[in-house]
């Protein structure tokens, strides 16, 4: 998705804002563009494809500016193209603006600036109305730029961050955010801002969060913040404590793969950091008590893509221990159906990024009716944090691959431990229990790891199954949540047509596409319903499909009707999607790995989606 980095201090501009942009380049893009400050004017280079074709394009031309900002832009409005490539620009070309999200009202804005000063554009962006605008309104505050972005966003509607530079402000930048993400990282006579924290991490760590509707005005020397009514906001900033090292690939050849092998040791962080002395859960940003649950009644768990299959598994795990009612939703369909949701209702928003503008948007509309909103986020001071009654911060360190790995699997500890934690105090569990299961959270780490040291039999079967059209998933119970991400996995890193479905439901549709060779995945790790799901295999295999089955070591009769079988740790049947999803991750990475696919940057994807 968009990224936005602006810097203003006594270095060369242009090399530290393309450094920044290279850093969020793993969130997807399709164009990139710098506007520096130069001698009075106002250089703008931009380019379609990656920042090395800006990088080319700019070769051997003398950049010296020490005040720009910067943009990788996914495209919204208008194809990806060098014209609609950001920075956009004012009709005298005096100042250029980088902008995330979308102005909803830009054609009403663009038909006044046509119609009222003859203004003409070139690009199809909302954003280049930004910048016409900004050129007029400049002239009505005497060149003032923060009071020309502060009219502006009288005037603008819709969900959005930008920066704005312009010609006669030298070492100046004005940048706005409402509702998607703004930073502000602080140096010793430079200052940057930023839409996400590792833009600015090689150069600073001291980051102050931008809040909603805020106006932010950065010098070299100065970090003046405004709220929505122009008042002067004072605030301290917060320490990052990533090292950069963590936002490296470490030897391995791709992000994902780097990421896989950190669970282990992610997971024990999100784990013991939730454990105190006496072995019990402790869940430092979680005020909610026996008196608060008293007065719950249901449970909403709200997400999308990946999140929302960790929420699949929430929903079983929470119900099942607090005996609380759970419904899980997809954002981008729980805001527009107007859900049942009151001061009873505990709502628990799923997001890697805490940005997703969709689970953000839901969480808002659950806030509104009167929810208590807990919150599983892994970027720390993220939208949906802030906004939260209550956070628990997966603590899986910097996600870099699209596709979703360490994250999830964190995600499924913050279910467990929330579920323990509300069972707990509802007195739904024994005390045996919550111990037992406890003790097999703990043993996830080394269990995750010894299916990592068996990835070449992972990577052996994707060799033999790369080139297939399509992979079915499926499973039952918790299983049939894992199928539904392992699909996921598969598809938007491999572009293989994948379908995951509840084995259940195969004989009532789906089997009709069942065929001689038919890749079906097979999910066989819930020994309660181990009986059930080897009669779903028969029906596949006997419709000659290729099964490969993941069960439990020791499940060994599995065999009988599988073409491959994959083996599990024993595990408790709660915990099993923890170990599962590992070789369905392995298997999508090898997949696509073979394909020669670009894994950690796979087509029409985002990291993070901050759009609608
Ligand atoms: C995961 O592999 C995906 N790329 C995607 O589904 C992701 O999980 C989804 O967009 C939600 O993101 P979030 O967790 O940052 O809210």
């Amino acid at each position: 998705m968009c990224g936005i980095v602006g810097y203003t201090g006594h270095e060369n501009a242009k090399d530290i804002i393309i450094d920044g942009l290279k850093r969020l380049e793993y969130r997807g893009y399709d164009s990139a563009g710098i506007a520096i400050q130069e001698k009075g004017k106002l250089i703008v280079r931009k380019k379609k494809g990656e920042i090395k074709e800006l990088e080319k394009l700019i070769d051997g031309e003398e950049i010296t500016g020490t005040t720009g900002i910067g943009h990788t832009r996914w495209a919204t409005h208008g194809e990806p193209s060098d014209l609609n490539a950001h920075p956009h620009v004012s009709a005298d070309g005096r100042v250029a603006v980088v902008h995330n999200g979308i102005v909803e009202n830009y054609m009403e804005l663009k038909r006044q600036l046509i119609e009222d000063y003859g203004i003409l554009f070139e690009s199809e962006t909302d954003t280049e109305v930004i910048a016409k605008m900004l050129g007029v309104l400049l002239e009505e505050t005497d060149g003032s730029l923060s009071d020309a972005v502060y009219e502006l966003t009288r005037k603008m509607r819709g969900t959005y961050a930008f920066a704005a530079i312009a010609a006669d402000n030298p070492g100046e930048i004005v940048a706005f955010r409402k509702d998607a993400p703004l930073i502000a990282g602080v140096g010793e006579g430079f200052n940057f801002i930023a839409s996400d924290i590792p833009a600015v991490l090689r150069y600073v760590n001291d980051i102050v969060l931008i809040e909603n509707e805020e106006m932010v005005v950065a010098t070299p020397d100065s970090l003046r913040i405004y709220d929505e009514n122009h008042n002067l906001v004072k605030r301290e900033p917060m320490k990052v404590t990533w090292s950069l090292e963590d936002e490296e690939k470490g030897g391995y050849e791709h992000f994902m793969l780097k990421e896989i092998h950190e669970q282990p040791k992610v997971l024990k962080e999100t784990l013991y950091r939730r454990l105190d002395e006496n072995g019990r859960i402790y869940l430092d940003g979680i005020k909610l008590d026996s008196e608060d649950l008293k007065n719950i009644d249901k449970i909403y768990i709200v997400a999308c893509g990946t999140a929302y299959h960790a929420g699949l598994v929430g929903k079983y795990v929470i119900e099942k221990m607090s005996r609380i009612p759970v419904e899980v939703d997809i954002a981008s369909e729980f805001r527009y159906r107007d859900p049942i949701v009151d001061e009873h209702t505990l709502f628990i928003a799923v997001s890697q990024s805490g940005e997703t503008l969709d689970t953000l948007a839901a969480l808002r509309e659950a806030k509104s009716k009167g929810a208590r909103i807990l919150s599983v986020v892994n970027v720390v001071g993220s939208s949906v944090a802030r906004e939260s009654d209550d956070v628990f911060y997966t603590w899986a360190g910097p996600e870099i691959a699209v596709a979703s790995t360490k994250a999830y699997t964190t995600q499924l500890v913050a279910m467990y431990l929330i579920a323990l934690y509300l069972g707990d105090l509802t007195g739904s569990i024994t005390e045996e229990y919550y111990q037992r299961i406890l003790n097999e959270l703990k043993s996830m780490p080394d269990k995750i790891q010894q299916i990592l040291d068996r990835s070449d039999e992972i990577e052996n079967l994707a060799e033999y199954l790369y080139n297939r059209d399509q992979v079915f998933f499926i499973g039952r119970g918790l299983d049939s949540a894992v199928a539904y991400e392992g699909s996921l996995k598969l598809k938007e890193i491999s572009y293989i047509n994948s379908f995951a479905i509840a084995a259940g439901e195969l004989k009532h549709g789906t089997i009709a596409l069942m065929e001689p060779e038919t890749v079906v995945i097979a999910l066989a790790t819930v020994d309660r319903l181990f009986e059930k799901m080897y009669s779903n295999i028969e029906e596949v295999k006997a419709r000659k499909a290729h099964v490969v089955s993941i069960a439990k070591e020791g499940r060994t009769e599995i065999e009988r009707q599988s073409t491959n079988v994959i083996y599990i740790p024993d595990c408790a049947d709660e915990v099993t999607p923890i170990l599962s999803v590992v070789v369905l991750q392995l298997f999508a990475y090898f997949v696509a790995k073979i394909k020669g696919e670009n894994i950690d940057k796979p087509r029409n994807l985002a990291k993070s989606v901050t759009v609608e």
